[in-house]
């Protein structure tokens, strides 16, 4: 599957880009707010990928024209999100290269995976979280017209082996279409 939009395309991460993907994912900037440690080595990388390739609905983000990727998003269905409890709903992730932050390319990444998830998976509900402190993501989120349901507190983050408060943002089909026509 490949999604397009003005500036990217979303498309599965390769095997052969794992020390591209290493080259981001090593930054403590990236992983552990999001809730996951940096990678340790591209090999690390390696089985990510192989990971992220058993999934459906995750794709690597790559600029146009020459298809680089430097970043991730994906949509997290039912068994794979805390969020989530019906199969007509999940939950929006994602982290990008730190050179790449502040050009607005996840909110962009991110309007066309809300459209693809209402439009072409049948979802009517999008969820999506970030942790204490994380304001880039929560304006991610508010620039895709989500909006804030509740904070959880204590919240485990298995891969980081701590607790955490989380703030649940989430969007409707109804309330999506309603601010496409805007
Ligand atoms: C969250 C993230 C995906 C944002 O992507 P992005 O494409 O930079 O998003 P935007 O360009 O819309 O910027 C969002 C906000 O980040 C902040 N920001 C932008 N550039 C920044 C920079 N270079 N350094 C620090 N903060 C920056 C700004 O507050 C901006 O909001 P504004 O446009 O209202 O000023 C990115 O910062 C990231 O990957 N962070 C680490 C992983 C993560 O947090 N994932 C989400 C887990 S819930």
């Amino acid at each position: 599957m490949e999604l397009e939009t003005k500036r990217l395309i979303l498309s599965p991460w390769n095997e052969s880009e794992a020390e591209l993907m290493y080259q981001y994912a090593k930054d403590p900037a990236i992983g552990p707010i999001a809730g996951w440690p940096a990678h340790q080595s591209a090999e690390e990388s390696l089985q990510i990928i192989r990971l992220f390739n058993t999934k459906d609905e995750l794709y690597a983000i790559r600029m146009k024209p020459d298809g680089i990727p430097i970043g991730t998003i994906q949509l997290k269905l039912a068994g794979d999100s805390d969020l989530v409890s019906a199969a007509d709903e999940c939950e929006l992730g994602y982290w990008l290269g730190k050179p790449y932050w502040g050009q607005g390319i996840m909110p962009e990444a991110a309007q066309e995976l809300l459209r693809h998830a209402f439009e072409d998976c049948g979802m009517s509900r999008v969820w999506c979280g970030h942790y204490e402190g994380n304001l880039k993501s929560r304006r991610v989120m508010e620039k895709c017209g989500m909006h804030f349901r509740w904070k959880s507190e204590g919240v485990d983050v298995p891969l980081m082996h701590e607790k955490r408060d989380g703030y649940v943002f989430c969007i409707e089909k109804e309330e999506w279409e309603s601010q496409k026509t805007k």
